[in-house]
């Protein structure tokens, strides 16, 4: 069987970041030390994904190439794809559809940070997972800024809910969805929701319908921060400070991940510390043995 493949979605169009993204990429902000796109590749990488497609605008994809490269620093190979509008999350599979090509595949929104002890167990689960879809739900005070998870009194999910009103639980879905080779065929079935968008969450309905969708709860033990508001950035870059500066250990690093996997050796990773030689985080990589 084909090896699951990653779809990082850095597209659309941060409205709500404006003015900061009137002129650049949301995902290539500054989260602390590291650009925002570095924690969720890192997430894809820590999951055990090594074939990556990055989804971005028409303008920025070469801002994204010169960034990232072919990934072969990290021993996992790149492939940038453009959306030629931000029409929607689901998209994503029908524009990776080629770049599939029949696999499996673990999309996740190019915003989204996860961070807590046990992080990669809980990733290999739903990596190794033969579920038509397998996605997390964690517990917000706002969900209704989010798809929420609507549950049975036996705890049965009953249906996914895009940015209620009137939650119906506190569970959010958060941006990072294991889905099975049948994704881009239920994509093109979509329509466009009211706001023109093809929603994820009537993808996962989708999966749900056919009784194939498995939600695995994200305790209090994880973080889970979404940064596309001007609050919620800061709180991210204050976040991945603060821990990074009291355990000394590095959040959301690409170069460790590969590192750790095995994926990069030890001279290799060396050459990417001398890159940052004049910063914090270069002297972390070049301590590491
Ligand atoms: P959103 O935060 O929902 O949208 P946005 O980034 O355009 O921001 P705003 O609401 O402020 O205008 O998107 C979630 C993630 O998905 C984000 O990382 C951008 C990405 N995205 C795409 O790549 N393509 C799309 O069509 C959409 C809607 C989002």
């Amino acid at each position: 069987m084909e090896k699951r493949k990653g779809i990082l979605l850095a597209g659309g169009t941060g409205t709500r970041l404006y003015p900061i993204t009137m002129g650049i990429s949301k995902q290539l902000l500054p989260i602390y030390d590291k650009p925002m796109v570095y924690y969720p590749l890192s997430i894809l990488m820590l999951s055990g994904i090594r074939e990556i497609a990055i989804i971005t605008t028409p303008n920025d994809k070469n801002q994204y190439m010169e960034l990232l490269g072919d990934g072969s620093q990290w021993g996992i190979s790149l492939t940038f794809i453009v959306q030629p509008k931000p029409e929607g999350l689901a998209q994503a599979f029908i524009l990776a559809e080629d770049f599939l090509n029949g696999s499996k595949s673990a999309l996740i929104l190019g915003d989204n940070i996860f961070h807590g002890d046990g992080i990669r167990d809980l990733l290999k689960q739903a990596n190794d997972s033969d579920f038509g879809a397998s996605i997390f739900g964690y517990h917000v005070s706002d969900p209704e800024r989010y798809g929420v998870v609507e549950f049975d009194k036996s705890n049965n999910v009953i249906s996914i809910i895009e940015k209620p009103k009137i939650p119906p639980s506190n569970y959010a879905v958060v941006g990072l969805y294991f889905l099975d080779e049948t994704a881009p065929k239920r994509a093109k079935a979509l329509k466009p929701s009211k706001r023109g968008e093809l929603e994820i969450t009537s993808l996962l309905n989708s999966y749900l319908n056919d009784n194939s969708l498995t939600i695995n709860k994200m305790n209090r033990g994880y973080a889970w921060l979404d940064t596309g508001t001007h609050e919620s950035l800061l709180d991210a870059g204050n976040f991945v400070k603060t821990l990074q500066k009291r355990q000394g250990l590095q959040i959301g690093s690409p170069d460790i991940v590969a590192f750790e996997n095995d994926w990069i050796s030890k001279s290799e990773l060396k050459i990417r510390s001398e890159k940052f030689s004049k910063n914090a985080y270069g002297d972390y990589l070049k301590a590491i043995d």
